[in-house]
């Protein structure tokens, strides 16, 4: 029996298996609004045989994107447009489908990874914005100063992410995702590195999550009580005086807390001088381990998890409750059907591919190796269209 290919439940809505698509910026959207590459992009994902896709990092303004390319949901074209490709997915697909919703902070205006040969930072002439974050501290030396939120800002800020969620709700999203790492606003709250308030918000450990927690809390409040929310946090920061893991362990105590049902651990890219760690398969699994051990709450272990063993493996072991994929899907879009098949399970496959699954197409080991088991290959022409 795999325990990849088993059912997990959060709040009301059950995973048919295990494995997640994580969220993949695409820098592909026009003022925020989705356009025919994501119908192709999500709409791959919902037929890979995974248990969920999480869409990519959504802005909650038009400021609070990453690029000009980011999706946002902020205007009511963002919303009419999620609206219409998540009703179209689900015309072919029961695959349920989340969002995760983000604000860039002080990391936003930033240029898509084809152009970073230009630099990180698009400047304002060149259609980049004036950025806002916790502290007026840029990123790095050639960065915009963001402008220190104040507690009308605060408020302001707030009011998106919770205005986006019920925008995220009517357009039929099974989940959400709270982007609280990889440098981002939230991550700038959390991480002494980036916060130098001196108000509540700001000076000690308790303090510096309260901003998140609030966020999360009013998010929580308009989301439905059936659908499940989770936060994407930093399980290090990898750079010295940063977060460190028995860190995380207490901002996942208090997502927990308020209601969070998940958490993905994920890592760095809050400062430069990044010490970054052997990268190797599942190395960031452990943060997900120790997460899970010591609050209790379902974790999703994201970070090279490339192959199906792998990944079984991680479940199996207790590592992680759920395998969060990235790369792996860009390259292989079928990866779940593979794993099905790698695993001895079913896949979830629409009827319109089934003649390429090995129980009906000999040739499916030349593709991908392994042996057809009994039964499998029974179709060896196709006698007919
Ligand atoms: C093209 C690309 C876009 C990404 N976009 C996001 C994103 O929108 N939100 C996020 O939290 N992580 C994002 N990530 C990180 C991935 O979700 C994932 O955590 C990371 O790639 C490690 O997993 P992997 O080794 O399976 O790819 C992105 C990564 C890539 C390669």
């Amino acid at each position: 029996m795999s325990q990849l290919f088993s059912t997990i439940a959060l709040r009301g809505l059950t995973l048919p298996n295990r494995i997640v698509v994580s969220p993949l910026c695409q820098f592909s959207a026009v003022e925020g609004t989705a356009q025919p590459w994501h119908w192709q992009h999500v709409g791959g994902f919902a037929v890979s045989g995974a248990g969920l896709v999480i869409m990519e990092a959504t802005g909650v303004s038009d400021i609070g994107r990453i690029t000009p390319g980011c999706l946002g949901l902020y205007s009511d074209a963002n919303e009419a447009a999620l609206t219409k490709l998540r009703s179209d997915i689900g015309t072919y697909s029961d695959t349920p489908i989340g969002i995760q919703l983000c604000h860039a902070g002080r990391k936003a205006s930033n240029r898509p990874t084809w152009d970073l040969h230009k630099g990180n930072v698009l400047p304002i002439a060149e259609g980049g914005w004036d950025v806002e974050g916790p502290s007026a501290q840029a990123y790095a030396d050639g960065w915009p100063v963001p402008l220190a939120l104040d507690a009308a800002g605060l408020a302001k800020v707030l009011h998106q992410f919770v205005e986006s969620t019920r925008r995220a709700d009517r357009c039929g999203f099974d989940l959400i995702e709270i982007h609280a790492a990889h440098g981002y606003l939230l991550h700038e709250f959390l991480s002494p590195l980036t916060n130098h308030r001196t108000d509540r918000y700001g000076g000690s450990a308790e303090a510096r999550m309260q901003f998140p927690l609030e966020v999360a809390r009013a998010m929580r409040a308009a989301w439905p009580e059936h659908k499940p929310m989770g936060v994407r946090i930093t399980g290090e920061d990898w750079n010295d005086g940063g977060i460190t893991l028995a860190d995380a362990v207490m901002h996942a105590q208090a997502f927990a807390d308020i209601g969070i049902d998940y958490i993905t651990p994920s890592a760095g890219n809050i400062a430069p001088g990044m010490k970054l760690p052997q990268v190797g398969p599942g190395y960031m699994a452990g943060f997900a381990e120790r997460i899970k051990r010591e609050v209790g709450i379902t974790t999703m272990a994201v970070g090279m998890i490339i192959t199906p063993q792998q990944a079984e493996d991680l479940i199996a072991t207790g590592t992680c409750d759920i395998a969060c994929i990235g790369r792996g899907f860009m390259d292989d879009p079928r990866w779940g059907w593979h794993a099905a098949a790698a695993l001895g399970v079913e896949p979830i496959i629409p009827k319109q591919c089934i003649r390429a699954t090995p129980k009906h197409w000999p040739a499916y080991p030349m593709v991908h190796g392994g042996k057809l088991r009994e039964g499998e290959g029974i179709m060896s022409h196709a006698t007919r269209e």
